[in-house]
């Protein structure tokens, strides 16, 4: 049974976020391993002067890590040995100020580790080292980011692409847009993504890992 890792961020009371990710459980509950992580009980770490330097004479210097250095590590470390033991990544988060919620963000800057999910090669490429896992991103926002003029000013969805790239993850989105600007029919726009969440599963066998 493929291995699925789930990170949420969804904090507010009654989150429409919180319902795709249900969607999702409620689709694949029993067809694959699910490993749940909720940003928003259990934060990332930030990267501050003690981990990140920690991190650095580790990952990009090669040296070895104090026991106190390691301890600065560990939480980072943790997340990241989630992604690496997981075939497919599920990660949902709701638009804030057109990007990622700060949560998120810790998460990137926690797994994507040189010489983890990355390296660097002999001839200076960067080169992913997640190849095989794929990820799907449940994005819910206020404004209709569907078109422009605004479509550009969503800072999220190319971050978190760019970011699965980097590490050899394929990733597709499923956003839910507009639920602010057309609360009339939030329901309706929640509905449907629901329901694209569903089709997406049955048609792109994204949990089948053979
Ligand atoms: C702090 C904060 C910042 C937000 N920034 C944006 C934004 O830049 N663009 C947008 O379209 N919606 C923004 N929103 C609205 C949320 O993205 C939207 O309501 C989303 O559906 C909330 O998801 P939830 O129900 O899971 O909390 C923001 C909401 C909050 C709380």
């Amino acid at each position: 049974m493929s291995k699925t890792l789930i990170v949420s961020y969804t904090p507010r009371e009654g989150s429409n976020t919180e319902k795709l990710v249900q969607t999702f459980i409620q689709e694949t509950t029993g067809k694959s391993q699910i490993t749940h992580v909720r940003l928003e009980r259990d934060p990332a770490p930030l990267l501050l002067e003690e981990n990140l330097n920690a991190l650095l004479k580790r990952n990009f210097s090669g040296l070895q890590l104090t026991e106190t250095e390691g301890s600065a590590v560990r939480s980072a470390d943790q997340l990241l040995e989630q992604l690496q033991s997981a075939d497919r990544i599920v990660l949902a988060f709701p638009m804030y100020n057109f990007c990622v919620p700060a949560s998120v963000k810790a998460w990137i800057d926690a797994v994507i580790q040189n010489g983890k999910t990355f390296e660097i090669t002999d001839q200076g490429n960067y080169q992913g080292l997640c190849q095989g896992k794929k990820a799907l991103v449940l994005m819910t926002t206020g404004s209709d980011f569907s078109q422009e003029p605004i479509k550009s000013m969503d800072f999220a969805t190319p971050l978190i692409k760019n970011c699965m790239q980097f590490m050899g993850i394929e990733s597709q989105q499923i956003a839910a847009y507009g639920l602010n600007q057309y609360m009339h029919k939030a329901d309706q726009i929640i509905g449907d993504t629901q329901r694209e969440i569903v089709d997406f599963l049955a048609q792109s066998k994204f949990l089948s890992t053979s």
